[in-house]
């Protein structure tokens, strides 16, 4: 596939079918992160492959963080549960950590090329996916689960991947008011 024809089919996979990706595919996708560009070669980016039995224990943990002691519909939960499971893959992607301020934006700017660089070369394959931030990617007991020290890596996404529906077109802000010269 013509790289222009990738960039115009990303979008965000909102959801997913069962279907599985191949690992093959995926790691390909991590081949591709890996060359994105970074300053200084900090080279910041990790991504770590979470399999079924933590994926039970984040569900576990979404349904503390939204509901708490609430009860809680039986919708409401297969709901959580096809988007913590149906997605053949589930990495997360974290930066690693500095104290260096001006580092530490370059480096979240290189972590973002190279998690564009993943899904470019995942729909180059066909293959959707979805970088999200929810309270869960952020929450300490997930730290714990995924067994990442938060002094040494900050997580900054978590990268679902599989196949599903492509979502409604988004308007775009047309070039004109996002570009401009200056003589
Ligand atoms: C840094 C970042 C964080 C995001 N976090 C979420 C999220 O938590 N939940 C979500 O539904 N989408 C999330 N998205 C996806 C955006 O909502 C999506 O890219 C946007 O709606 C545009 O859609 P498109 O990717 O199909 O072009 C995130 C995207 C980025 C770049």
């Amino acid at each position: 596939m013509e790289i222009a024809q990738a960039i115009q089919k990303r979008r965000t996979i909102h959801i997913f079918s069962k279907k599985s990706v191949s690992n093959e595919v995926v790691e390909k996708s991590i081949g591709a992160a890996n060359q994105a560009p970074c300053h200084r070669r900090t080279f910041p980016w990790r991504f770590t492959k979470i399999g079924i039995k933590k994926r039970e224990l984040l569900y576990q943990l979404q349904l503390t963080l939204k509901f708490g002691d609430k009860p809680t519909d039986e919708s409401s939960l297969k709901k959580i549960r096809d988007k913590m499971f149906n997605p053949s893959h589930l990495l997360i992607a974290t930066q690693i950590c500095t104290d260096n301020q001006v580092q530490k934006l370059e480096d979240y700017a290189a972590c973002a090329c190279a998690i564009q660089n993943l899904s470019l070369s995942l729909v180059a394959d066909y293959v959707g996916c979805k970088w999200s931030t929810g309270k869960i990617t952020k929450d300490p007991n997930t730290y714990k689960i995924l067994e990442i020290s938060p002094s040494e890596e900050e997580i900054i996404g978590f990268i679902w991947i599989g196949y599903g529906a492509e979502p409604p077109l988004i308007k775009r802000p047309p070039i004109s008011t996002i570009y401009r010269e200056r003589d």
